[in-house]
Order: C-alpha cells, then structure tokens, then sequence
C-alpha cells in the first residue's frame, strides 16, 4: 500500500521512479514570503484550503464545531483561510448542516469572520486573508439530508446505477436564478467582512458541471462561450456588484478526470489525456473580467478521489499511484500559470507529499510555477502546520494527514461532521466510531 513520505529520501526515489518529475528545495523560506494580490497583502504563501466540516446550525450559520475548525485554522499561521463550500440557496445545500449565508445570520459570519482575524492577530502577530467559497451543490445537493439532485444534463457515468429524471435538469431560468444568488453570495459575504469570495467552480458541483454540458442545449450549453457562461456572468455580476478591494475568485476544475463529453479540461479523442486549451481559454476570459486569484484543482471527489485527493487508503483501489495524482494536479497548474503568469494561482492536493510538502511547493512558488500553495486533509490533521513550516521550515512527521480518507468517510455517511480522525481524536474518533463502525 502507498505511504505518504516521511523522509525526503523516499519521495525522492519514488519521485524519480515514476519520472513525476516534481521540484523539490531544501530552502523553504519562500513560503514565507508575502504576497500582495488586489491591493491586500497576504502574509505569506500557504493557504488552508476549503475543507467543509458540515457542521453548521440547521439554518446555515456557524456552530461550535465549525467555531472551533477556525479557531484552530486561524491559530495555525497560514496567509490565506479559504473559507468552505458555502450556500447560497436553500436546495443548493449539499447536507443540511452546509453553511448556507444569508441576511438572517449575516452577523454570525460577521463574528466568525472577526474572531478568525482577531485570534489569528493575536497569536501571529497579522491576520489572514479570508475568502468565502459560495456554492450551488447541482448534482449533489441534499439539502434535507437525502438526495435533491438539480443538474446540468443526464451524465450515464454518474447515473448508470441510479439514474436520475430529465425533469431534475435546471432550466435556463433556474440558472439564471443562480446566477443572481451567487452574486448577492458574493454581496453577503463582503458585508460579512471576507476579503473576497470564490464563485465555485469545481469538482462536479453545479457550476463546474456545466462545463462540460456539451450536449445541452440553449444558453448555458454547448459552445464554450454557453457552457462557461453561469461562472463567467456570475463573477462579472460580483465584480461589478462588489467594491474595488473586494477579491472575486474560483475554485476551478481544469481537469475532471471523464472522457468527452462528460469531462473538461480533457482531449476529445476519448482518453483521459488532459487538454488545458478551454481551460486556459476561460482563465483569459476571467482575467478580463478582474479576477486576479484562482485556486485550481482536479477530480470529483465522489467518483475518481484519486484525482482530486490522491489517498494512500481510500474506497477503491486507485488505478495509479497517488504521487502520479499529486503530479497530474501541481504540473497542471505550472502548465496554466506559465501560459498566465499575470494571474495569480493556488496549487492543490498536495498532503499525500507529506513531510515533503513545503519543499516541493517552495520549489514550485520559486520558479514561478504558481504563487500559494493549497493545503487541504493536512489542515484537519495538523492545523499547526503553516506555524511550523514558517518557523522551523519543516513539519512534523508525526503531525501529517496520512490520507487515510477516514474524514471523506464520515462525511459520506448522514449526519457526518468529518474532522481527523487520527490527530483529533477526541472529538472525530468517537464520531467515526458511530458512524462508520470503525475502530
Ligand atoms: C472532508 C473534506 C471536505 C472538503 N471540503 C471542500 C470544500 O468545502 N470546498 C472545496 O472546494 N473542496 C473541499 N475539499 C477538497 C479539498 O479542499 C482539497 O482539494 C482536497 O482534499 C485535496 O487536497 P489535499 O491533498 O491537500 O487534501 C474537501 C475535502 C475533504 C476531504
């Protein structure tokens, strides 16, 4: 079974052996370096990545749990918080414990927001920059716990054991509606005292669905300008909506991971091969628009996690090694930022490197490969970790995730409030226990 590293020797040769030809630098002192994006300085270059715990109230504000994730997120020293799958409709909830921002608990994000900055001031002496991810869950929103799937198009790789009726397709209209409640998203989530939000666009959510609707028909299917367009009007409707200091992102799926036509990112030959071009295409668009940042990733984590979080254990055997994962998403990335380097990039799925995280994204940052590096699992696991790479340029061997996909376990299950269950075990082991049977 794949380990992640913890010696530098072993990714090394392993690195070598399957010719991922990932960098790697002893000196990590670059992650340490600010970066200055919009205006606002972020303090240095490692972000904790949008890691849902599906933990909020009933009526989407943030509970003691999910307080107390960002209390230790916010002690934990990274530059950039991105801040988790958040809704912005009622049925675009992905479990009905989702965050869900609205006028009614506005001031609950305003107090987390502040006591994010506030703790993280305290304890680090500056604070992060804090974007919320404003979410429509499409294909996999449950918003009263079972399944209310509202998609793109019929998609026979995800439905051929449980299809879903053509009349739970959106129509135009609906994605107008959308549209319009990613941008009040966007408005709420300024007034709520975030730096900037995402307009989520990934990992087969609704939105990242769409770009590869090419067999819908109307405006939001079809051509690229149609099936990029509820993302492209979204973002413009929150730039032009927004103030001028207030950072309009995404979370972008270049790469799916499915054949045409059920995949972006993707050849049109029928293999598996990525094709960056409509991709590339669409962070020209979003750069003309304003966007100045974007987080980009790979995969559904519902049907091929080896993408988008390469495990060491996970539900299925994974038809590669997961350090062919991690490569595929971090030489992706440097692909799109060496054909935009005006736009600024966030690597992801990076906790399978382990210890030797910090010195392949050095690496990476150093050539100019991307500018932050995304951590996801590993925040859950070691919260601590942006502190301890900052200031003792390394992480603790014995603090890493181990990319057991016990937190997706959990989170898979209803009612799961995923956390790490093997370095936060005393609030997620018993939560494991119950759930999933575990020991
Ligand atoms: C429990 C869990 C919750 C997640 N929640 C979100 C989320 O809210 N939004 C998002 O864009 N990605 C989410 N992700 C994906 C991570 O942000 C990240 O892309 C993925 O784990 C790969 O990065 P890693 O190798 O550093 O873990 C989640 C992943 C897990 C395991």
């Amino acid at each position: 079974m794949p380990r992640v590293y913890t010696s530098f020797d072993e990714f090394n040769s392993q690195n070598t052996e399957l010719q991922t030809n990932l960098p790697f630098s002893e000196d990590v002192s670059v992650l340490g370096t600010p970066f200055e994006i919009g205006g606002k300085i972020i303090p240095n270059r490692l972000v904790c990545q949008a890691m849902e715990g599906c933990d909020g109230t009933a009526d989407g504000r943030p509970d003691t749990l999910t307080k107390r994730r960002y209390d230790r997120f916010a002690k934990g020293g990274a530059g950039l918080i991105w801040f988790e799958a958040t809704a912005v409709m009622r049925e675009a909830r992905a479990n009905p414990r989702q965050l869900f921002i609205n006028e009614n608990n506005l001031d609950d994000f305003k107090r987390e927001v502040e006591s994010i900055k506030e703790t993280a001031l305290k304890v680090n002496g500056y604070e992060p920059m804090i974007v919320m991810q404003a979410t429509h869950s499409g294909r996999y929103s449950k918003p009263n716990g079972t399944p209310q799937p509202l998609i793109a198009y019929n998609n026979p790789i995800f439905e051929k054991d449980c299809p879903i009726s053509p009349d739970r397709i959106v129509t135009d209209e609906y994605l107008d509606r959308v549209g319009e409640a990613l941008v009040k998203g966007a408005m709420l989530a300024e007034k709520a005292g975030f730096d900037g939000v995402d307009i989520k666009c990934c990992h087969r959510y609704l939105n990242s669905e769409l770009l590869s609707a090419f067999d819908r028909d109307g405006r939001y299917g079809g051509s690229l300008e149609n099936r990029t367009r509820l993302l492209r009007e979204s973002v413009l409707g929150a730039v032009q909506s927004c103030s001028k200091d207030f950072l309009v992102s995404s979370r972008l799926n270049v790469y799916d991971g499915f054949k045409h036509p059920y995949g972006f990112g993707v050849k049109k030959d029928g293999s598996l091969e990525l094709d960056l071009s409509e991709p590339d295409w669409l962070i020209k668009e979003l750069y003309k628009y304003g966007v100045r940042l974007l987080n980009i990733t790979m995969g559904n984590p519902y049907f091929n996690p080896h993408v988008n979080r390469p495990y060491a254990q996970g539900g299925y055997e994974a038809p590669e090694h997961p350090l062919t994962g991690v490569a595929r998403v971090l030489n992706g990335t440097a692909e799109l930022k060496e054909k935009n380097p005006q736009m600024a990039i966030i690597c992801s799925a990076v906790s399978f490197l382990g210890t030797a995280a910090p010195n392949v994204v050095a690496a990476f940052i150093k050539e100019n490969k991307f500018d932050l590096a995304g951590f996801g699992r590993t925040v859950f696991a070691y919260p601590d970790f942006a502190k301890d790479v900052l200031t003792k340029g390394s992480m603790d061997k014995n603090k890493i995730c181990i990319c057991c996909s016990k937190c997706t376990e959990i989170m898979r299950k209803p009612g799961g409030t995923p956390g790490c269950v093997i370095r936060d075990k005393e609030v997620y082991l018993p939560i494991y226990k119950e759930l999933c049977g575990g020991k």
